[in-house]
């Protein structure tokens, strides 16, 4: 039998998308958008003086706390790519006392519904991707944990699970209530230990948990353009900040092919050989600079659904004042910074050289100049060549092309423009 290879992507499609139909059908009350006006069945008092979008959470039955104290809640999202740093930003959240953070939950979103089509570009998938994407945010905002079953592998049973996508990197997912390992005081506790140690992972209780916090805040590097969210920024029920991260694709490149050594192979042969592979993956590169082109441009122009709700932040300024720019970052949130993120902050950024096996964070100790290191790393032609197809973007975010391998190799005249990117206030 002949199966042509356009019948084949068809066929695959439609899977997606029958699946994704599925779990939406399944899982979709949480998505009713509650209209009630009225405060009577709403539990929340006479003193009660939100906009009433914001009290129509007690008219909704089946969810009965969401959105209850939404006025207050921050939602604050950390939109990055792979190896930009988005990591250290999370930390930076995770630390404070009133953030509940998740690491990247739409992990789960990406495995359940492209198992194999995870490098796919296509825009039927990222389309169902993205819808999907959003109503997990969506839920996981209002802090319900259980909307995560549907994509969690194999399906958690009695709402527990031990296949939460990274849980260790989630405070408060490695303390009381929900590990009883761990104080609610202990605030350096390994992420390998935490799973270790802290077993299943009750949803019960890491929904309360959620509930208890001021804040929510969410890590992801699975949302390709800010654009794609606008949806969400607009939802009056949510109040969300988000925080774009980047950095410099050269930078990122690099990263990525000490990291990711199998699917960056023929980027490690080039750099060996000096040669480019003639089928080399070009979209791995391509990809990144037209999201980040598309996103930053988005960003930057200040359309009104932004407004109050966007900052852009450099990974390579982090880098080189991690606490000052984390402070701006806290004034943009509208939160105190507090004492954890300080002390988190001098504990892994400083520039010592004490030999630690703590310090996972070992790019930003000697903050700045390791934010540059890829500079010692590519190849002259292989950095010639990104700047080709991604000068757009480095204009953009004030990245410096090189013009010789001197130029390119000389530490001591830096690549990062001085460029201030103040939230859109
Ligand atoms: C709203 O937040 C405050 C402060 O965290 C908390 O004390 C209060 O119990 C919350 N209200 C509800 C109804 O959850
Ligand atoms: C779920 O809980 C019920 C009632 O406590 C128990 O009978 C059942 O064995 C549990 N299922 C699993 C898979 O643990
Ligand atoms: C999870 O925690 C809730 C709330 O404390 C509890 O009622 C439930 O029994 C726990 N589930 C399991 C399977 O232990
Ligand atoms: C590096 O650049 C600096 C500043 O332009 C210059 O003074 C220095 O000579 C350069 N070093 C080398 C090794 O080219």
């Amino acid at each position: 039998m002949q199966c042509s290879w356009k019948a084949v992507i068809l066929l695959a499609l439609a899977s997606i998308a029958i699946q994704y139909t599925a779990i939406r059908t399944l899982t979709s009350k949480p998505f009713q958008l509650c209209t009630l006006p009225s405060t009577q069945n709403c539990g929340l008092g006479d003193q009660e003086t939100d906009p009433p979008l914001e009290r129509g959470a007690g008219g909704c039955d089946d969810y009965p706390f969401f959105y209850v104290n939404a006025s207050r809640k921050t939602h604050i999202l950390v939109l990055a790519t792979t190896r930009s740093g988005s990591s250290f930003v999370g930390q930076l959240l995770n630390q404070h006392q009133e953030v509940f953070y998740l690491f990247e939950p739409l992990y789960h979103v990406q495995t359940t519904l492209m198992p194999r089509l995870s490098h796919s570009h296509n825009t039927a998938d990222r389309r169902v991707m993205l819808g999907a994407s959003r109503d997990l945010l969506r839920s996981l905002y209002g802090c319900d944990l259980y909307f995560l079953e549907s994509y969690i592998k194999p399906t958690p049973t009695n709402h527990t699970t031990d296949k939460l996508f990274r849980r260790g990197a989630s405070r408060a997912l490695c303390q009381q209530p929900v590990c009883d390992a761990y104080g609610p005081a202990d605030v350096n506790v390994e992420e390998g230990d935490c799973v270790k140690k802290c077993a299943l992972l009750n949803l019960t209780l890491a929904t309360e948990a959620c509930r208890e916090k001021q804040h929510v805040a969410i890590k992801t590097v699975r949302v390709p353009e800010i654009g794609d969210l606008r949806a969400l920024l607009e939802d009056p029920r949510l109040n969300i900040k988000v925080i774009q991260l980047v950095r410099d694709p050269r930078g990122i490149l690099s990263s990525r092919i000490e990291t990711f050594r199998d699917t960056y192979r023929l980027w490690r042969i080039w750099r060996a050989t000096g040669r480019k592979p003639y089928n080399l993956d070009l979209s791995q590169l391509t990809v990144v600079c037209e999201d980040y082109r598309s996103s930053v441009s988005t960003g930057l122009s200040h359309p009104y659904w932004l407004k109050g709700k966007y900052m852009l932040v450099r990974y390579e300024d982090l880098a080189k004042n991690p606490l000052a720019k984390t402070k701006e970052i806290y004034d943009y949130l509208g939160l105190p910074l507090d004492k954890n993120v300080e002390d988190w902050i001098l504990a892994n950024t400083h520039g010592s050289n004490e030999p630690s096996a703590k310090h996972k964070f070992g790019t930003l100790r000697d903050s700045a100049a390791n934010a540059e290191s890829w500079r010692l790393k590519l190849s002259y032609d292989m950095v010639e060549y990104t700047q080709t197809m991604c000068q757009k973007v480095l204009q953009q975010l004030g990245y410096k092309a090189v013009r010789s391998v001197e130029q390119l190799k000389n530490m001591s005249i830096s690549l990062v423009q001085d460029k201030s990117f103040v939230p859109f206030l």
